[in-house]
């Protein structure tokens, strides 16, 4: 059942073009510059006079909901909060009637994302989910929601699930600017036609797979490593960090890299891998000069760039291309090299990257 791939989790890697190519099915008329989302249809009137939207998951999920935030705050212009559903539950949240809360959780069952949308909806919100398990707990209780279709995922370590997040969270960030009016005409369709290529991107960027498994050859014995990126980069960054401590078991931390001046550069040394998210986007400039700065100190930098980068390509030891695309879009392609990366440490430290150590799937209990 595993396609003829060594491990679930490659083939998951390599099933991204599909899942993000059925999820977006039906749901983009790019010649209208129109989103169609039937689960939410409902709430069209609320999504326009919304105040503030809360976020709550765990682990991936949440990645996915950071990078949810920068989307519906920038071409929505919606406050976004994004919160740990384990944090949230126990806070006594400040929610109101006018509140959209919306869980994010692959599984649909795990236990404090459950949790953080009972009490939002006994406190009067409006709930919705963000799940992949069509019937699964959390989208009993939702008011509403969005599936992702990303299919089965049985690698526990996710991956096209969280690809399929981000891209249902990019298309309820094009909807609200829809019913806001934060978005022309003609700039929907411009979004809309790039969003509609994006399968064919991730198709192009998965072939980095090679370049990355030869990278990951050579950093597979470091015992730490650091992820940085700004924007929507930083919680890829993030992202790029979880998977490869959940299945390499290899220490490693995502940050903004601007905060790497506030703590995390004193552990650079001439040990250390350095993956920056790198892309020709609106932070280029200050990514570049962040990668001297590590540069400077002695650090391996290795860079996701965008194809025909030579600025960046200079200076890193590692660069790996992926497709010039929009700022919007840059997350649902950056994340793939990191996820190859993990991928290939994992294995080549002899580790079950199916099932790794101490981890199950869906946490149901907290
Ligand atoms: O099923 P969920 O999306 O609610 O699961 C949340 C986390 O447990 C999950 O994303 C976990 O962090 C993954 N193992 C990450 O790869």
């Amino acid at each position: 059942e595993k396609g003829g791939y060594d491990h679930f989790m490659l083939k998951e890697i390599y099933e991204q073009a599909r899942s993000i190519r059925d999820c977006l099915r039906g749901r983009i008329y790019p010649d209208q510059g129109k989103v169609q989302l039937g689960g939410v249809k409902e709430y069209a009137d609320k999504l326009r006079n919304i105040d503030r939207i809360i976020i709550v998951a765990c682990g991936t999920s949440w990645h996915a909901g950071l990078v949810g935030e920068y989307l519906i705050e920038e071409y929505g212009r919606v406050p976004v909060e994004v919160e740990y559903a384990s944090e949230f539950r126990y806070r006594n949240p400040i929610i109101t009637e006018q509140d959209i809360v919306i869980a994010i959780s692959q599984s649909g069952e795990t236990a404090d994302t459950m949790a953080a949308l009972e009490i939002a909806k006994e406190r009067g919100a409006t709930i919705f989910g963000i799940c992949n398990v069509v019937g699964a707990s959390i989208p009993r209780i939702t008011d509403a929601g969005v599936y992702t279709h990303a299919g089965p995922e049985i690698g526990v370590a996710s991956t096209k699930a969280f690809t399929a997040q981000v891209t249902v969270l990019t298309l309820i960030a094009f909807y609200i600017a829809q019913q806001r009016g934060t978005l022309t005409q003609s700039k929907l369709i411009e979004y809309l036609t790039e969003l509609n290529e994006i399968p064919t991107l991730v198709e192009r960027t998965l072939q980095c797979n090679d370049r990355v498994e030869e990278i990951a050859a050579r950093f597979k014995d470091s015992n730490n490593c650091l992820f940085l990126g700004r924007g929507s980069s930083f919680p890829v960054a993030l992202e790029g960090a979880l998977k490869l401590k959940e299945i390499s078991y290899v220490h490693a931390e995502g940050y903004p890299a601007a905060e790497m001046k506030h703590g995390p550069i004193a552990l650079i040394d001439a040990e250390l891998p350095v993956v920056f998210i790198a892309t020709k986007n609106s932070s280029y400039e200050k990514v570049v000069s962040n990668i001297q700065e590590v540069k400077a100190r002695g650090g391996h930098v290795i860079a996701i760039v965008t194809e025909g980068d030579t600025q960046v390509r200079e200076m890193a030891e590692y660069v790996i291309e992926i497709p010039q695309t929009d700022d919007a879009f840059v997350p649902l392609l950056a994340t793939i090299p990191l996820q190859f990366l993990a991928y290939h440490i994992a294995v080549m430290r002899g580790c079950n990257v199916d099932q790794p150590r101490n981890l199950a799937k869906s946490v149901t209990v907290e």
